[in-house]
């Protein structure tokens, strides 16, 4: 895939200005016309893709480093502020499964974040995407990709000050190095959580199909979200399905609501992939089934903590326990449904990924508990 944008040889390096940031080495300041070059004039052969935010294009940067460039699509107060999240939050950052900063440009009317470029594009593009048909995701890609997208979550959640929470956690924000290592991406959306704060109210962002419903109906962001989403990327991952899949009637389900009746009568091998033809740890696949299943539980007090995923997907601490066979499902509202692109695609994925964008949404629903809280206690008291 990344091969195919090999048109960048024909930019003149010569015309490259290049700062270096003093004292900081791992990222740098880079000139619009540096990226302009880098790009060969953003043009469409070199783009990657396209998602909320604005479109990402693959480079050569003057130092012969593959760049992907992702550049604002508007200069909206609301575009800047993700910008500026994803920088700050970027700067924090540090794993070996997240995606860093490699540097960016502020132009007077140009927001523009660079990355390194990731070879093997996302997670999306290798399950659902134009990639999807090339070299499969085996058994143990499959669980690398989990364990390694979960450490850099328990990372964000767990060992950065203050903690962060992810808020977009799913396919196409899992990009793959050349080793198939996984990188969690795209910061616009996070959350810095201060010491002490357990959950937040905010405006709802995200993708539908891994949006946890506490969130969905009521805003509540707590790292349990990042939780709930990375569950079902990982039923995602097993299973090759997506988190919403229209049926030929036109109705839509639920990656939960399709694996829910399978996982209770313990059909695991009808849950695989079937594109693994067989070829998977029996023994792996029903612990990251059962953590799956701990995870897109429907309270978030019950989900498990996103180190102690890392730890069950390792295989520790689960020796004699019984698995978890149950998995609630969420359906979520029609009126919800109907606001989701993540299924109305033909199955080849489309080229441009960009699938499930439900960021534009920002509900102002209200809590029903709160409500009750405030005026309605008689009821229930
Ligand atoms: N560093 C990178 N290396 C290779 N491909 C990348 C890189 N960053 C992004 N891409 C590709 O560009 C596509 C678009 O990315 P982008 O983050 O803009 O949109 P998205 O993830 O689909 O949606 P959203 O805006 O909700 O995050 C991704 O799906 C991915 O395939
Ligand atoms: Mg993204």
């Amino acid at each position: 895939m990344g091969s195919t944008f090999s048109c960048c040889g024909s930019h003149k390096e010569d015309e490259v200005v290049s700062v270096v940031t003093p004292g900081n080495s791992t990222w740098r300041m880079f000139t619009y016309k540096e990226l302009h070059s880098a790009t060969n004039g953003f043009s469409d052969d070199n783009k990657l893709g396209e998602g909320g935010f604005g479109s990402v294009y693959w480079g050569k940067a003057s130092d012969g480093l593959q760049i992907a460039v992702k550049k604002l699509k508007s200069m909206t107060s609301k575009a800047e502020m993700e910008f500026a999240v994803e920088v700050e939050v970027l700067g924090r950052v540090r794993h070996k499964n997240l995606l860093g900063l490699r540097g960016y440009c502020v132009g007077t009317d140009q927001r523009l974040i660079v990355y390194d470029y990731m070879p093997n594009l996302s997670l999306l593009s290798r399950l659902h995407g134009q990639c999807a048909g090339e070299v499969q995701l085996d058994w143990r890609k499959r669980m690398k990709i989990a364990i390694g997208s979960a450490e850099g979550i328990s990372y964000l959640h767990h060992e950065v000050t203050p903690h962060i929470i992810h808020r977009d956690i799913k396919a196409s924000n899992v990009l793959l190095d050349s080793d198939y290592e996984p990188l969690v991406a795209d910061f616009g959306f996070a959350k810095l959580i201060p010491e002490g704060v357990s959950h937040m109210t905010t405006r709802v962002k995200g993708t539908l199909g891994y949006l946890a419903p506490e969130y969905a109906m009521w805003g509540k962001v707590s790292d349990g979200c990042d939780v709930y989403s990375f569950g079902i990327l990982l039923l995602e991952l097993l299973t090759g399905r997506k988190p919403i899949e229209k049926l030929p009637g036109g109705v839509k389900r639920t990656i939960t609501e399709w694996a829910e009746p399978l996982i209770a009568k313990e059909r695991f091998k009808d849950l695989v992939d079937p594109r693994l033809r067989g070829s998977f740890d029996e023994n792996q696949l029903k612990k990251a089934i059962s953590v799956a299943c701990l995870c897109v539980q429907s309270e978030p007090e019950k989900r498990p903590s996103m180190k102690e995923v890392v730890y069950m997907l390792k295989g520790y601490g689960s020796e004699g326990k019984a698995l978890q066979t149950r998995m609630n499902s969420i359906k979520y509202k029609d009126e919800l449904l109907a606001l989701d692109q993540t299924s109305d695609d033909d199955d080849d994925g489309g080229p441009d990924e960009s699938y499930g964008v439900f960021g534009a949404m920002e509900s102002e629903m209200q809590d029903p508990y709160n409500r009750y809280a405030k005026g309605n206690n008689a009821k229930h008291g």
